[in-house]
């Protein structure tokens, strides 16, 4: 049985608790947040300690096996580096939420702290995590679609945040990008175009095209100003020798044959229901990774691979601020 920490008791960080609760492996024992209200109540409804800071934590008789940081702050990311600064000091595996910063200085000082303690350091990249994606990294590895030559990415919500000019693509598309990173690879140059929706002053539309290391073309679009009907995500995957899409992360996975005309589809394929359930799924694999004793260089969505979602951020931010296209730093 996992002891667990959970620092930030927002909604995301109480979604967190249910995960370790659910689980059989872990509980939650410890409870953190500088809001003495969002402490106390998660640790009367998640049956564990409360806390108020991270040294305050670290200096009781609990002993964690590892620690959620579910903080937000500037563009969703600011807040994290203190809190997991103090917990991977303390040799604490943290698994983080994502953006892992929106200061890619700090997302590199926190990877390169881990690595040096040699803990387990991963993030909450949780929408790859679904029955979908992996039945279809499976069919790309045995060489079902043949030659992968593009990969796509729709990812949009209603979001009205005006907070900073590029919260859009520093907040969200952590995500899409970890997506399209787990079917093709690193990227090695991307070219993108914004614009800001109707009325708003941040950069709420985002078009981007990709160029991964091994050829691969991709093109992310992405949005704050949609939602609702329009879904949530389609990925799409397509190959010399057939086509994948994956609707919803997790709803609707269907393969187009390129030589056939038949179909094949699944809906809701191993029982995922809706996007939601993706923390279940991500958790539970963090678990397992920790109770296996997984090297911290072998654990899934870790923290390096949260750090190198930033830099396409980055990357696509100086496309569009310089006109041009940009070489993506691979550290
Ligand atoms: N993975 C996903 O699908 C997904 C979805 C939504 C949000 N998120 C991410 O989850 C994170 C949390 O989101 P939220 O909406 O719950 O945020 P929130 O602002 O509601 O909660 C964050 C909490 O952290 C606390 N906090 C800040 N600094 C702290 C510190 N040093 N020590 C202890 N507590 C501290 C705050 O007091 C607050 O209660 C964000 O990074 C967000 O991007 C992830």
């Amino acid at each position: 049985m996992l002891d667990v920490g959970i620092v930030g008791l927002g909604g995301i960080g109480n979604n967190h608790a249910r995960c370790y609760t659910e689980n059989k492996h872990s509980r939650v024992v410890a409870v953190c947040d500088i809001d003495k209200e969002r402490a106390d109540k998660a640790a009367s409804l998640w049956k564990a300690k409360p806390y108020y800071s991270v040294k305050q934590m670290l200096k009781s008789e609990i002993n964690l096996d590892a620690c959620s940081v579910t903080t937000a702050g500037i563009e969703n990311g600011g807040d994290h580096y203190k809190p997991t600064m103090e917990l991977l000091q303390a040799r604490i595996p943290v698994l983080g939420e994502k953006p892992i910063s929106n200061d890619v200085n700090k997302a590199r000082k926190m990877v390169a702290l881990a690595k040096k303690k040699r803990v387990p350091y991963g993030v909450n990249l949780n929408h790859r995590f679904t029955p979908s994606a992996v039945r279809a990294k499976e069919w790309l590895k045995k060489g079902r679609l043949g030659e992968l030559n593009i990969v796509n990415m729709t990812m949009w919500i209603n979001n009205p945040n005006e907070s900073t000019p590029w919260f859009h693509i520093r907040a969200l598309h952590p995500h899409s990008l970890d997506v399209m990173r787990y079917f093709a690879g690193d990227v090695e140059f991307v070219q993108a175009f914004f614009k800001k929706g109707k009325g708003r002053k941040i950069w709420s539309n985002v078009q981007a095209n990709l160029l991964f290391k091994n050829g691969v073309i991709g093109h992310l679009t992405g949005s704050y100003d949609a939602g609702g009907s329009y879904g949530l995500e389609t990925l799409e995957l397509v190959g010399s020798d057939g086509r994948v899409v994956i609707n919803e992360a997790c709803e609707k996975l269907s393969f187009y044959p390129r030589f056939s005309r038949e179909v094949e589809s699944f809906d809701h394929l191993g029982g995922m229901g809706a996007f939601p359930e993706t923390f279940q799924s991500r958790i539970g694999v963090w678990i397992d990774d920790l109770r296996t004793n997984t090297p911290p260089s072998k654990i899934d969505a870790k923290a390096e691979d949260a750090l190198r979602v930033q830099l396409i951020i980055e990357s696509i931010i100086k496309s569009w601020e310089t006109r041009k296209i940009v070489k993506v730093s691979q550290g």
